[in-house]
């Protein structure tokens, strides 16, 4: 789909890489050029990824982090200066989440989900922002929210207040940061299986197909096709993008209309019907 080097030698900052979402974005960078810098709290895990990285050719380095606490940030930042010179695109993926009847959720709860979704996600932003408009050669960053960031949604309140809140961070600073040609966009996914999620989000017992019927599409989403779409963001190819949520869903956030309903008929049964209500002539 894309260009050999089409991201050679910039070099990008990847929160969460060493699993999920995270890592396929950090590989699918990584064979495009790219000099990926992956966080996250596990080292083994970041040492799997920034070893596969390697063993394609790629140049990778992994720095344990935990995002809530601002000076690890601070020092994950200069670790990648000190050892790539330069920083120009971070992505904003690492986030925590499960779901909880929102009447038997603690404070404690809530504020787990939300230091690390939008307490973190700003941390990032705001210590490799910093370095972006010192370094003046301007930057990419995107973060990934969720289908309901804008729209809210059932238990798994903490995540969607979070989320929103890393949309507005988005919106305000794509304006407030145009000046020095950093870009800021988000990726909204519908569901994409990974382990961490599912464990969180799907209850057992409970048919993980469910989901599904809420997306036109009736699949979910695979790794790559996500990992492109960040790609796409991150390069100069998007330049003149800026401060938007893109949804890859499969039609899940536009599927509100009243009639859309119907569409989970057999449609042989629909258009009877509906030709049975033309007028005659
Ligand atoms: C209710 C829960 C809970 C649960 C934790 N808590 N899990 N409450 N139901 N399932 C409460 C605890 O009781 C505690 O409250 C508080 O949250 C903190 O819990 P800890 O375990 O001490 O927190 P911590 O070790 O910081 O772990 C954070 C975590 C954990 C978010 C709870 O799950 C985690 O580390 N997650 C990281 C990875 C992750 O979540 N990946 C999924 C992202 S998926 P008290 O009151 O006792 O203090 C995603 C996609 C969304 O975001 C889109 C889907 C379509």
């Amino acid at each position: 789909m894309y260009a050999d080097g089409l991201l050679k030698d910039r070099v990008i900052v990847i929160t969460g890489g060493g699993s999920g979402l995270g890592r396929s974005m950090a590989l699918r960078c990584a064979e495009l050029g790219a000099k990926v810098v992956i966080s996250g709290r596990r080292q083994e895990k970041l040492d799997e990824v920034v070893a596969e990285i390697a063993a394609d050719g790629g140049e990778a380095l992994g720095v344990p982090t935990d995002i809530r606490d601002y000076a690890a940030v601070e020092a994950m930042v200069e670790q990648t200066v000190a050892r790539f010179g330069r920083i120009d695109s971070l992505v904003n993926n690492a986030a925590g989440n499960f779901i909880c009847p929102t009447e038997e959720l603690s404070p404690g709860g809530f504020q787990a989900i939300v230091s690390i979704v939008l307490n973190g996600t700003f941390h990032v932003t705001h210590a490799v922002g910093k370095h972006m408009i010192a370094q003046g050669t301007g930057g990419s960053i995107l973060s990934i929210t969720a289908v309901y960031a804008p729209a809210g949604s059932a238990f798994v309140v903490p995540s969607a207040c979070a989320k929103s809140g890393v949309l507005a961070l988005t919106r305000s600073l794509a304006v407030e940061w145009a000046r020095h040609k950093i870009r800021l966009n988000a990726i909204a996914p519908g569901p994409f299986p990974t382990k961490g999620a599912w464990s969180r989000l799907v209850p057992p017992g409970m048919d993980e197909e469910l989901f599904k019927k809420k997306i036109p599409l009736r699949r979910y989403g695979e790794h790559i096709e996500l990992a492109n779409l960040a790609v796409y963001l991150l390069s100069e190819q998007s330049g003149y993008v800026t401060g938007q949520q893109f949804a890859i869903d499969g039609g899940e956030s536009v599927n509100m209309g009243m009639f859309n309903a119907l569409t989970e008929l057999p449609p042989e049964l629909v258009a009877a019907g509906m030709r049975a209500m033309r007028p005659k002539k």
